[in-house]
């Protein structure tokens, strides 16, 4: 039995979370999309949300020995949206929430048109909201792993 981490990400956030970690704890990381873990193996699973839902959870929850779950969106961080996420997601283990961000060039046309509308709602009078749902923006670092780096080493 190994630890070993499964990530699933469209635009390319969720993975460099997952690439970093992989390096931080010195333990393989696999794309959602081709897996080569055991079912013996426990998993660090990071995926992206979409509409509050972490994309890929229940299916790996099915299938795999997950222990901890991450999940990445556009969203600030707050205690408040982590357990929003965790009631949406009906979560039971230990979970994280990181910022991503929104890569626009990596989006799909009908992404790329609607989440600036949709986006214009979430974000109210908030500018830095407004100006992310406006033109994208990249908000991964490694500092935002500190807390989820101490829990796993
Ligand atoms: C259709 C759509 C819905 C989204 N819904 C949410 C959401 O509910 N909460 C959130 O924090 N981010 C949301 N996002 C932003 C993504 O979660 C964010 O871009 C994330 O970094 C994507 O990860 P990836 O680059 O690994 O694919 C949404 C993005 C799209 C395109």
């Amino acid at each position: 039995m190994s630890r070993v981490i499964i990530y699933n990400s469209k635009t390319g956030h969720t993975e460099k979370y997952a690439r970093m970690l992989s390096k931080e704890l010195n333990i393989p990381c696999y794309s959602y999309k081709n897996i080569k873990v055991s079912e013996n193996d426990e998993v660090i699973f990071l995926s992206y949300i979409y509409a509050s839902k972490i994309m890929g959870l229940s299916k790996t929850l099915k299938k795999y020995k997950v222990k901890v779950i991450i999940a990445v969106g556009a969203m600030p961080y707050s205690k408040n949206y982590l357990d929003t996420l965790k009631d949406a997601n009906n979560i039971k283990l230990p979970f994280f929430y990181l910022r991503g961000g929104i890569d626009y060039s990596k989006l799909n046309f009908v992404f790329r048109k609607f989440l600036p509308v949709i986006g214009k709602d979430i974000a109210k009078d908030n500018k830095n909201l407004l100006e992310l749902f406006k033109n994208g923006g990249d908000f991964v670092t490694k500092d935002n792993l500190k807390d989820v780096i101490n829990y796993l080493k």
